[in-house]
């Protein structure tokens, strides 16, 4: 293997291995080395199209490329006496096939388009990848929901009993919240598919290069609009940290929920064993060891966008090697957000909701009384605001019941309910959870007619979503299979 290639010109003496390893990429360019070879076809494919290179060492490289591909990378092309993968693959490409030929492939480009190239199409499987699991994700939740919509349990605000819902409701609110995670991402998808390849260090270059066609053999949209924005742009990695940070903050308040609904005082679930862990000390213990980790990587993934987001906001035009330092943390945030859904989905899917504890729960701390003051406006006449204080005077007595209503709005209103024709077996039936949910039947309620439309809404976005997730990875494979068949004809 010969020498640092791209030093040997401008630049001399040694370097201490503890300068290399802090200058090199090596760690996260294995991301990227396989995408890499990609950007080296496509563009070899363009330089020859182009009349750029000629035949022969054109058939060489391809040759060399190919072989590379076939057989992976040799371990010496990490070495990171080269800095990173680029210039480490192309020292293998001079060593195999000499300079005069190897040393023609960077014609018209630069490691700056390169990199931001390889870290889009990475990026792009990696979306795929994510909306996939946020889709299988919903799936759980919405099947689990449509089994739930009569399991009435109580809802709260401030943590405090608030309103009965069911089950079916509260599981569907984080499915909506995923949905919008997944649409996210879609729209995402739409600017990190754009190809920076053709920008060389940031001007462009002087060679005749084809973008469209490069683009196009990489399974891009289309070129990047701006030679200079395609290689300093990382707004794209920042949109997919931020994106996976709304995710994951959705994720850590429901691993908190099922953490605090399997305590012994909530008891609303079991989490299966397999997502538990035991205690060294305390032979009892059964913790939700996967729930809190989860918890805890949505803090992992929100440091990842600060970290990129501070490395990027001083950076002056165009590419800075700061750059570099941002990759790891996309990585970073993929991997633990990649990681977290399936698990997630698999926790909730494999948890038993204990519909006895819920129903004990769900009127309990005077959880109906909105309903009995909306039934005194309603049925009985009242403003609303004079139900509201009747009721909750009642509430302060301790106790809805006929008597103690009627001595509440004769204090607080100076009026009879009993007058009113309100009677202790209409209280009886307004008092009643279930009677709490089955009113609320407008559109997004509780009430089983509403769950259901919600159901079915949720059910038609998510089969539109996972068509994208089958239609966007196909069309990817598909781009890479032609592209290494155009390759291979190359050199037929
Ligand atoms: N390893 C570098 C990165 O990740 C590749 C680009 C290097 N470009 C340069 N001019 N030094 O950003």
């Amino acid at each position: 293997m010969c020498s640092d290639q791209i030093r040997q010109g401008r630049l001399s003496g040694e370097r201490s291995a503890n300068l290399e390893h802090f200058l090199a990429s090596m760690d996260a360019d294995r991301w990227i080395a396989e995408a890499d070879l990609l950007v080296d076809m496509a563009h070899l494919l363009g330089l020859r199209r182009q009349g750029i290179l000629d035949e022969a060492p054109a058939r060489a490289l391809m040759a060399a490329l190919l072989d590379l591909h076939d057989r992976g990378f040799p371990e010496k092309a990490f070495d990171e006496r080269f800095e990173d993968i680029h210039a480490g693959k192309e020292a293998c490409l001079i060593e195999r096939v000499g300079e005069d030929i190897g040393g023609r492939l960077h014609m018209g480009r630069s490691r700056n388009d390169e990199v931001a190239t390889c870290v889009r199409i990475r990026l792009k499987q990696e979306i795929i990848v994510l909306a996939r699991a946020l889709v299988d994700l919903r799936r759980t939740l919405l099947d689990l929901a449509a089994g739930h919509t009569d399991t009435v349990m109580p809802g709260f605000t401030h943590l405090q009993h608030a309103q009965p819902t069911t089950l079916a409701h509260y599981l569907l609110a984080y499915e909506q919240a995923f949905s919008r995670d997944t649409a996210r991402l879609r729209e995402a998808y739409a600017r990190v598919d754009v190809s920076p390849l053709g920008s060389a260090a940031f001007a462009s270059t002087g060679f005749p290069l084809d973008r469209d066609y490069t683009a196009r053999l990489l399974g891009f949209s289309r070129p990047a609009a701006n030679s200079m924005d395609a290689v300093a742009a990382r707004d794209f990695a920042l949109e997919i940290l931020g994106d996976l940070t709304v995710c994951m903050t959705t994720v850590s308040r429901l691993c908190e929920e099922l953490i605090l609904w399997s305590t012994s005082f909530v008891g609303f679930v079991h989490i299966n064993d397999a997502y538990c862990s035991s205690s060294s000390i305390m032979p009892q213990k059964k913790n939700p060891d996967v729930a809190e980790i989860m918890r805890a990587k949505a803090g992992t993934v929100a440091g990842a966008l600060i970290a990129a987001m501070t490395i990027t906001k001083g950076l002056p035009m165009s590419y800075n090697r700061d750059l570099q330092e941002l990759t790891p943390h996309l990585w970073r945030g993929v991997v633990a957000t990649r990681e977290s859904i399936p698990l997630l989905a698999g926790m909730i899917g494999t948890a038993t909701f204990d519909a006895g504890r819920m129903a004990a729960e769900a009127g309990k701390g005077f959880s109906t009384a909105t309903e009995l003051a909306d039934t005194l406006t309603r049925d009985y006449g009242l403003a609303f605001r004079t139900a509201h204080r009747i009721v909750g005077r009642a509430v302060r007595y301790g106790s809805l019941d006929l008597a103690t209503l009627e001595a509440a709005a004769r204090e607080a209103a100076g009026l009879s309910i009993v007058d009113l024709g309100v009677t202790e077996d209409r209280i009886d039936a307004v008092l009643d959870p279930r009677n709490a949910v089955a009113v609320r039947t407008v559109p997004g309620g509780p009430a089983p007619s509403a769950v259901a439309v919600q159901l079915a809404e949720g059910r038609d976005l998510l089969a539109r979503d996972a068509a994208w997730v089958e239609a966007v990875e196909a069309a990817l494979l598909r781009a890479f299979e032609d592209l290494i068949s155009e390759s291979r004809r190359m050199i037929a």
